[in-house]
Formats: C-alpha cells, sequence, structure tokens
C-alpha cells in the first residue's frame, strides 16, 4: 500500500482529505513539482527545490517547509513507497479560507506529496521518436509559474492526445514556445535552439541538464526562440520533461520531420543524457 503525506503526516492515500474550501480546489490556487527518483533518489532535487521556491514566490505564497524539510519528508516518502524508480509530486496550495479572489490573511498552506512508480520511456520513442501537432499558445502570461492551474495545457494535450500525437508544440505570437506539457528543441544545421527562460516558458529541470550537455560537449545551443516556420523547416524536433526525458519528435502535423527518424544530434544527447543519470553528472 503507497503512502502520500498531507500536512506533517504519512497517509494511506483513502485517509488523506482536505477541506473542500482548500483554495487548490476553488481556485486553482497552488504550485507543483514533478521529480523523477531513480533508484530511490531523487534527480535534479536542489533545482526542483529552488524552482518550487520561485513558484510559490511567483504566487506570493509562504512554503510550508525549509528545504531541509522537504529532503527528510521525501526521503521518507520514497522509502515507505518501496524505493526504486518513482515520479514524486509535489504540491502547495494557499490553503483552506473562504472562497474569495482576495488572499486570506494568516492561513497554513496545504502541503502534499504523493509517490507513483516511474513508467519507464516507451522503447518505440528511441527508435521512431514520436508524433506531435502544432497549436496556439492559448496560456496565460506568466508560464514560467509551475502552477496547479492547467486547463489550458489540458486542453491542449487533449487535442494532442485526440490527433494520434503524443504532444502539442505551442506557437506565441509566430514563435515556438514549448510544449503543453514539456520544453522544446529544434536542431537546424547541427545546432540546438530553445526559447530563452523567460514568462512564456516553464524553466524545465530537463532543459537545464540539456543545456550543461551541450555546453560540457561543445553542441552549439542557443536560448533563442525559433519561428513557426523554421520548427517546420528544421532537420530535428525535440521535446524534455522529467518523466519523458528527451523525446524526439519525428512526426509534426502529420508530415515527416527529415527521414522521419530520431536524428543524430538526438542519438548524441540522448547518449549523454543516459550517461549523465547513470553518473549524475555531466
Ligand atoms: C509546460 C511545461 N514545460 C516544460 C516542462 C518540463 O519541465 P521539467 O523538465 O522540469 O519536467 C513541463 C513539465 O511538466 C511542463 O509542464
Amino acid at each position: 500500500m503507497s503512502k502520500v503525506y498531507l500536512n506533517g503526516e504519512f497517509l494511506d492515500p483513502e485517509q488523506a482529505k482536505v477541506s473542500v474550501f482548500d483554495r487548490g480546489f476553488l481556485l486553482g490556487d497552488g504550485v507543483y513539482e514533478v521529480i523523477p527518483v531513480y533508484d530511490g533518489r531523487c534527480f535534479e532535487l536542489s533545482g526542483h527545490l529552488t524552482r518550487l521556491q520561485a513558484s510559490l514566490d511567483g504566487v506570493r505564497m509562504k512554503n510550508p517547509h525549509s528545504n531541509a524539510e522537504w529532503e527528510v519528508m521525501i526521503d521518507k516518502l520514497i522509502e515507505l513507497n518501496g524505493g526504486g524508480d518513482q515520479s514524486l509530486y509535489l504540491q502547495v496550495t494557499r490553503g483552506v479560507a473562504p472562497r474569495d479572489h482576495v488572499f486570506p490573511e494568516g492561513v497554513t498552506p496545504t502541503a502534499f506529496a504523493m509517490s507513483n512508480p516511474l513508467q519507464a520511456v516507451p522503447e518505440k520513442y528511441k527508435t521512431q521518436g514520436a508524433a506531435a501537432i502544432t497549436l496556439a499558445d492559448i496560456r496565460w502570461q506568466n508560464c514560467n509559474i509551475k502552477a496547479i492551474t492547467l486547463l489550458p495545457n489540458s486542453l491542449l494535450k487533449q487535442q494532442a492526445h485526440e490527433a494520434g500525437a503524443l504532444e502539442a508544440l505551442l506557437i506565441r505570437d509566430g514563435y515556438l514556445t514549448e510544449g503543453a506539457a514539456s520544453n522544446a528543441y529544434v536542431v537546424i544545421d547541427g545546432s540546438i535552439y530553445t526559447a530563452p527562460k523567460d514568462e512564456k516558458v516553464l524553466p524545465g529541470i530537463t532543459r537545464d541538464v540539456v543545456v550543461d550537455i551541450a555546453r560540457s560537449n561543445n553542441i552549439p545551443l542557443f536560448e533563442q526562440a525559433v519561428t513557426e516556420q523554421q520548427l517546420k523547416d528544421a532537420d530535428e524536433i525535440w521535446i524534455s520533461s522529467s518523466t519523458k526525458e528527451v523525446v524526439a519528435i519525428t512526426q509534426l502535423d502529420n508530415s515527416a520531420v527529415s527521414d522521419g527518424l530520431p536524428g543524430p544530434v538526438w542519438k548524441k544527447m540522448d547518449a549523454l543524457y543516459q550517461q549523465y543519470k547513470q553518473k549524475g553528472a555531466v
């Protein structure tokens, strides 16, 4: 039986209860993190905890725990859930208060965590890549905050799913921002391009690793947004996220990207990423 964490307690999932007046439930007023766990150890934990703090600051919410407290709680939850490979989810909402758009005073945030077995990246993504469609980026202006308010992302991802695609690649003002649940990259003439870290994209932790790997291995990488046309003409397209790692997009809007197979730069990046995962260093 797996355990979840709620406000200082480790509970069976069915015992973990939150008030209907929690602002996460009524207003989507909360932020979250998803952290991969390999062999019982969190991958890039400090990056995730730093981003959690940035998201909390972005919505003017108090962090219910110090990083040291998060780490102790996380270790215990991973152990209670049997170690190995897990997908760890952390969520903080502003807490329980009478419904009002204006922030309540003196309310304790609700802290929640759960973990599930980490699904291995399907082999077919490695050998064949995956499909994506382009859609208009209908999200808000603060996509750098990892907010639980995911209705636009969910609508976009559902549209991709119904089109038989893994991901929706989002276009804002003529430029590629990112995926509905991933960062995006294109390769043009051997150079990697990914949108800069600003309010239009989530600062992905996997993206940080990809950027570091590229820099330390002299693979040219530019933190520069590409146009929709450059995306359509790209030699390679990739997405990245904590649970999917780096996946080559080989079909875009029902057309093959180059020869329709994962390209050479992706192959190099994936090999280096797997090495990084093993060693925990670039
Ligand atoms: C919109 C969006 N961009 C990027 C990412 C990738 O972030 P990370 O690499 O930290 O998982 C995610 C992850 O879920 C996401 O939802």
